[in-house]
């Protein structure tokens, strides 16, 4: 079975890619390599020890799509393609509409033209705005807050809007909660462009020593110590959530389902778990809080339990690991890996070695 993976050179991407191959399904990884190296891709690999196909293409070109679709005699598509930045949505709103969602639309296109109607789609708990009530569970009222939230949720109405128009269609929607921490080796993990948005990067960067300290954003959130509570995922769980989501898309329909683990961790608490596996020290300051940011948000993962017989395994400390192990083999992310020679657009990146 060919997936094809969009985003596959990302964070996500590249331990969604280790799952699938660790699976013994093939993969065609398309990326526009915007927020991402294909070392990740190389390394993938020799995690695995199987070879994948890439292919250097933007979601938003239809016939290139298409062609891959084709040529490869992909049956399944797993789409992680897209810019990511809340802040950088408020800024430059169009871009991020014009990537996410039209790149949603031609790569939809392209599946309909070649008869792939199996879609697995990266979506985000940042759809649910502010909570109403918590645990948030798939039938929360959605309400984002930014741009980017936005084409999350105008991307689920047209892929139901696609099943509406043509049940063969078989779609899994995937709401991530927090993701973090890295696969277990070191080889592959997140590897931010510049000032790290997101809280895990920005710690790990103060562990090793890149950055003086941490602004906590906000000590005053009604919370039992005053910082704000998210759903921390570990990637590697995240990923073999869109291993079950395929395995489970055996009927037609649209299936909407939360990724997280149900268990709330303050920043606070993250900064303990991470001094402890890492050893080091994380100074902070608390600052004011972050426009936009809400006090508490956790899943209910029952109906991922339910739907795809998924559930979270790795706890706060093991992501605090995995996330530190990777910071340490990789201090610079992958910009020290040494550049490969690529010749063709198509090659397959084990056949390059
Ligand atoms: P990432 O930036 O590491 O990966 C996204 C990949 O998509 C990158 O490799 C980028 O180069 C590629 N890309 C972007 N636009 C493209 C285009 N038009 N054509 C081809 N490739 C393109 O981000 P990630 O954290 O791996 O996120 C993957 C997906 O998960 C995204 O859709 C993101 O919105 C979603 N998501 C992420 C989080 C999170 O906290 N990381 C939370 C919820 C949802
Ligand atoms: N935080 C800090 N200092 C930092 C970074 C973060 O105190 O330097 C705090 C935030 O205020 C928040 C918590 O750490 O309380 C988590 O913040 P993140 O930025 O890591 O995560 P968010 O929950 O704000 O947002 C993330 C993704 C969004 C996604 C959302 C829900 O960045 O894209 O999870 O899935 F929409």
């Amino acid at each position: 079975m060919m997936i094809l993976l969009t985003g596959g050179a990302g964070y996500i991407g590249s331990h969604v890619c280790v799952a699938l191959l660790d699976a013994g399904l093939d993969v065609v990884a398309i990326d526009n390599l915007s927020n991402s190296n294909k070392a990740s891709l190389e390394r993938v690999q020799s995690i695995c020890g199987r070879s994948l196909v890439f292919r250097h293409a933007d979601v938003r070109d239809e016939e290139a799509i298409y062609e891959i679709l084709r040529d490869c005699g992909v049956t399944a598509v797993i789409h992680l393609a897209g810019l990511k930045a809340v802040g950088d949505s408020n800024v430059r709103p169009m871009t991020y509409y014009e990537n996410n969602v039209l790149g949603t639309m031609r790569l939809v296109s392209a599946m309909k033209r070649a008869n792939v109607k199996t879609l697995v789609f990266s979506s985000s708990a940042t759809v649910y705005g502010p909570p109403r009530y918590l645990p948030v569970d798939e039938k929360h009222p959605l309400g984002p807050t930014n741009p980017y939230g936005r084409t999350k949720c105008f991307i689920e109405e047209i892929l139901r809007d696609i099943y509406r128009s043509d049940d063969d269609w078989r779609i899994g929607i995937l709401r991530y909660f927090n993701p973090v921490g890295a696969h277990e080796s070191g080889l592959v993990g997140e590897d931010p462009l510049g000032v790290p948005n997101n809280l895990l990067p920005f710690v790990a960067q103060v562990a090793i020593g890149q950055r003086d300290k941490l602004s906590i954003w906000g000590g005053d959130y009604d919370t039992p110590d005053g910082t704000g509570i998210r759903d921390f995922i570990h990637v590697v769980d995240l990923a073999s959530g869109h291993l079950s989501a395929l395995r489970h898309l055996t009927r037609p329909g649209v299936l909407t389902v939360n990724l997280g683990t149900g268990n709330g961790s303050s920043v606070l608490e993250v900064i303990r778990a991470f001094e402890a596996v890492s050893g080091r020290s994380i100074p902070y300051e608390i600052g004011e809080r972050r426009a936009g940011d809400v006090a508490i948000c956790y899943a209910d993962p029952t109906f991922a339990r339910e739907a795809l017989g998924w559930r979270s395994a790795r706890s706060l400390q093991q992501m605090c690991a995995d996330h530190w192990r990777w910071q340490l083999k990789n201090p610079n992310g992958y910009r020290d890996t040494p550049v490969l020679k690529v010749q063709g657009r198509s090659r397959s990146l084990a056949s390059r070695r």
